[in-house]
């Protein structure tokens, strides 16, 4: 609540106040014209205070660039420090300055919300490493890096959604609670409502039947794929993996694309490759200061990889033949590579180094390796599927994608071998009702976000890294 003396001064101010325009930051700085009445609001990333003059830069999450102020040193306050949440009006003119257009020339500033620099742990015109400030879950989006990654992540989550939508693509919702388990790997989080389950002793599941929280869309896409020929989503997924590692999230998001009437992994592999080529030029084009940022002080020379990947077709290999590849190779492994045995990230970075560093498709992998709903190739004696794992460097697997067994008769008989034909009933229905060739894919966004900008932590990629030590956010 505002307290009488606090109503009366902000009643004096609006009073004492010429009706001024309110600019972003980014809008200040790109203004082609002078304005003689902006306000600008943000937080202040210095405060530099001369004889004749005061300098401050404001940021307010817009652009990584910071506005300069110029303001009388009489407008000078104790409680305005590095932090301190401000509001600034006056005129918008041309600078001086070479590195920027424009500036503010202050006639007031209100210190919003003070902010005490010996308590804040960020401090003025210091580079903090991501470790640091990972441990300030909830301030550090107010660090450069934080708020470049952010903005970054907006783009590409825009970028997406565009990518689809203007390839005739219907964006499905899927759900996030769910009782299947797509990818059989039993990595699931089961949920339970927190009261009901003690208190009734028959009821034993929430929804009567295990939930979990899904782990991938695709299921629920492939539904929606026996009506509409091409869907997509992009959402929350979960699993109960190792979340210590640099490249495994607990929660991350998936984007998912699901193409019916589509008989080749060719298809499926070009909507991939159209993807990341797509999204990855908007994102440089859209945010160039802020991917500038990691490939300067994070990645150098990840830019020009990025550029030269843009420009060249992704390489495409057989499981078969990435098998040999690594039999051949003059390094020894920890885990022997062998024909039927799944790749390890080991041997991933092997592949990627070996085809010059740049993203490669590996396809048909074995068949006992991957899930049911995979397409039997029907190949033998090696026997495979239409599986492709697109796996780039630095990273690994960034995304894993096939075609679906469209045919009742192998779907049945995999599923009967597997024991899952009761559970799988409304699926073996999509192949009764008008079945046809489809197959799709899915995308891990935070590896796509730490592939592009080249972070070695995935935890660096997310607006809120889980249950850090000094927050339980
Ligand atoms: O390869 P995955 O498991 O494929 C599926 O879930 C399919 N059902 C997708 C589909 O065909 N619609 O996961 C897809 C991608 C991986 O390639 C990886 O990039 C990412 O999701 N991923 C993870 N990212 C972060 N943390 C984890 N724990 C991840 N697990 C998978
Ligand atoms: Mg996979």
């Amino acid at each position: 609540m505002l307290g009488a003396l606090g109503a009366w001064r902000a009643l004096r101010r609006c009073a004492s106040l010429p009706r001024a325009v309110r600019l972003r930051v980014r809008e200040a700085l790109g203004a082609r014209q002078p304005a003689d009445a902006v306000r600008v609001q943000g937080w202040v990333r210095s405060v530099r205070s001369h004889k004749e003059v005061l300098f401050l830069h404001i940021n307010d999450g817009s652009s990584l660039e910071s506005l300069q102020v110029v303001a009388d040193p009489s407008l000078e306050k104790r409680d305005l420090t590095f932090g301190s949440a401000v509001e600034v009006q006056g005129k918008l003119v041309k600078s001086p300055h070479k590195m920027q257009n424009m500036e503010l020339q202050a006639e007031t500033i209100h210190v919003v919300g003070p902010c005490d620099i010996w308590s804040f742990p960020l401090k003025a015109k210091e580079r903090h490493p991501l470790e640091y400030v990972r441990q300030f879950p909830h301030l550090r989006c107010r660090s450069n890096t934080l708020g470049a990654l952010l903005r970054i992540r907006n783009e590409a989550t825009a970028g997406i959604h565009s990518f689809f939508q203007d390839n005739g693509y219907v964006h499905i919702h899927t759900p996030i609670i769910t009782s299947n388990d797509c990818e059989g790997a039993g990595d699931l989080f089961q949920i339970e409502a927190s009261r009901e389950a003690k208190e009734s002793a028959e009821k034993t599941h929430f929804f009567n039947v295990p939930a979990f929280l899904t782990v991938s869309g695709q299921l629920h896409l492939e539904v929606m794929a026996g009506a509409f020929t091409h869907v997509f989503t992009f959402g929350p997924t979960f699993r109960a993996e190792n979340s210590q590692s640099r490249r495994h999230l607990a929660e991350f998001y998936m984007v998912e694309a699901e193409l019916s009437f589509t008989e080749s992994l060719h298809d499926i592999m070009q909507v991939m490759e159209d993807l990341f080529k797509t999204v990855t030029s908007t994102v440089l084009s859209k945010c160039p200061r802020d991917v500038e940022l990691f490939h300067k002080y994070i990645a150098p020379a990840q830019k020009g990889r990025l550029e030269q990947i843009l420009k060249h077709k992704f390489m495409i290999i057989s499981y078969s033949e990435a098998v040999e590849i690594l039999k051949q190779a003059p390094q020894t492994f920890t885990f022997k590579p062998e024909w039927g045995c799944d790749l390890q990230t080991e041997h991933e970075k092997y592949l990627v180094k070996h085809c010059g560093e740049i993203p490669v498709f590996v396809i048909n992998y074995p068949y006992d390796l991957k899930p049911f709903y995979m397409r039997d190739n029907e190949d033998g004696p090696q026997h495979t599927v239409a599986a492709v794992d697109l796996l780039v460097p630095g990273v690994g697997e960034l995304c894993g994608g096939s075609l679906r067994e469209e045919r009742l008769p192998f779907l049945e008989s995999r599923l009967q071998r597997l024991g899952l034909t009761d559970a799988y009933q409304w699926y073996l229905d999509l192949r009764k009702f008008g079945s046809v060739p489809h197959g799709g894919f899915g995308m891990g966004f935070e590896r796509y976000l730490q592939y592009v900008l080249g972070v070695d932590n995935i935890k660096d990629v997310i607006p809120f890294p889980r249950f850090s030590h000094s927050c339980l956010l």
